[in-house]
């Protein structure tokens, strides 16, 4: 988890009608660090659990922040489906998702074929566009962008309704969204299986949490690059947050590998290292011993900072590990080896 201050960019996103594009404005705000907001790992671990709510805004800045990091050439002539109310609105910047906005903005200079959003039509309507749900087709032609929307009947815009289905596995080619965290679990089975590529947002603890394990052990998906602080409530209230990004495509040379701190046992500080009550090693803060042959526990951080890149798997697949210190129980962590 990183500790620094953040530099946001919040907020001031609007279209101009007349231009037929969004256009963002950008404010830049400075955000105390994790450290300084009093947050330790483990509370941000706490919180991370507790995130019940599905209504909340991913920010475009987040949306511009990892997006931009993935080669280019991976979006030319594809289309990208966002599929969890990923509202599109050509009146107010404000009705759209950030993800139709980034891709609405970016739809030339990536190349792509097609953009396609669904509205989903839930209980909270986060981006004020009616209680009918409706698939949005953006492309651009020389005239420009071009939008239609469709309302089919029945359609309810869910992410696993039977058209957002076939839209996914015979239209998608890249699926791009922070999908409702109530329904996280089913969301990732499905995208998954899909066999599409995908960036998304979900809960940093994903890496130790039991359902999501096997995905990771198994190679299905990995971190992406960025972590993700901050959210807009309802309210359009900056909201902290406890998400980090994940995908299937290949991160070459993952700018956090040098976060690792791979070394040999002795030499891991005692503070970062100790042996639960099942004589388990328990390491922390990113320290990975490279000359033991045991399974040791480590945190979601290695694993989102790319460890099992680094010659080291996950052992156990079913389960999270529970360490056990002096009679006491600590966080999530999963049990690693070097292979
Ligand atoms: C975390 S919010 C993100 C919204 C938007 N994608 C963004 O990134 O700002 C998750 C959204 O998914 C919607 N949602 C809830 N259940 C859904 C479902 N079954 N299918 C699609 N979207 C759903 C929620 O209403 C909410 O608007």
């Amino acid at each position: 988890m990183t500790s620094k201050s953040h530099e946001l960019f919040v907020e001031e996103i609007f279209i101009k009608p007349e231009e037929n594009k969004p256009v963002v404005k950008i404010v830049k705000k400075t955000t105390p660090s994790l450290k300084e907001r009093g947050l330790s790992p483990k509370a941000i671990m706490e919180k991370a659990k507790k995130v019940e709510n599905d209504e909340f805004y991913t920010l475009y800045e987040d949306v511009e922040k990892e997006i931009s990091m993935y080669d280019k050439s991976i979006w030319k002539d594809k289309t990208v489906f966002c599929n969890c109310d990923d509202a599109i609105d050509n009146d107010d910047n404000r009705k759209n998702s950030a993800f139709a906005l980034y891709f609405r903005k970016h739809f030339k200079e990536l190349g792509l074929k097609k953009l396609i959003c669904t509205h989903y039509a839930g209980k909270v309507d986060l981006f004020n566009q009616g209680s009918k749900a409706y698939v949005a087709y953006i492309s651009c032609t020389t005239d420009g962008e071009k939008i239609y929307k469709d309302y089919p009947k029945g359609y309810d815009g869910s992410f696993d309704h039977p058209l957002s289905l076939k839209i996914l596995h015979e239209e998608a080619d890249i699926v791009c969204t922070n999908p409702p965290f109530s329904r996280a679990i089913d969301y990732w089975e499905i995208i998954v299986k899909s066999g599409k590529k995908f960036i998304i947002v979900s809960n940093i603890a994903n890496p130790v949490t039991k359902a999501y394990i096997p995905y990771f052990k198994n190679s299905r998906v990995w971190a992406g690059y960025n972590r993700v602080d901050y959210f807009l409530n309802p309210k359009r209230q900056l909201t902290d947050a406890a998400g980090h990004w994940y995908t299937n495509i290949p991160i070459e040379n993952r700018p956090k590998y040098e976060l690792l701190k791979i070394m040999p046992l002795k030499d891991i500080p005692e503070k970062y290292k100790k042996y639960d009550d099942s004589k388990t090693l328990l390491v922390d803060n990113c320290y990975i011993p490279n000359n033991i042959k045991k399974p040791f526990a480590v945190s979601a951080r290695p694993i989102l900072n790319g460890v099992l890149e680094k010659e080291y798997k996950i052992i156990e697949e079913n389960e999270s590990y529970i360490a056990v210190v002096n009679g006491k129980e600590c966080f999530r962590r999963v049990l690693v080896q070097k292979t």
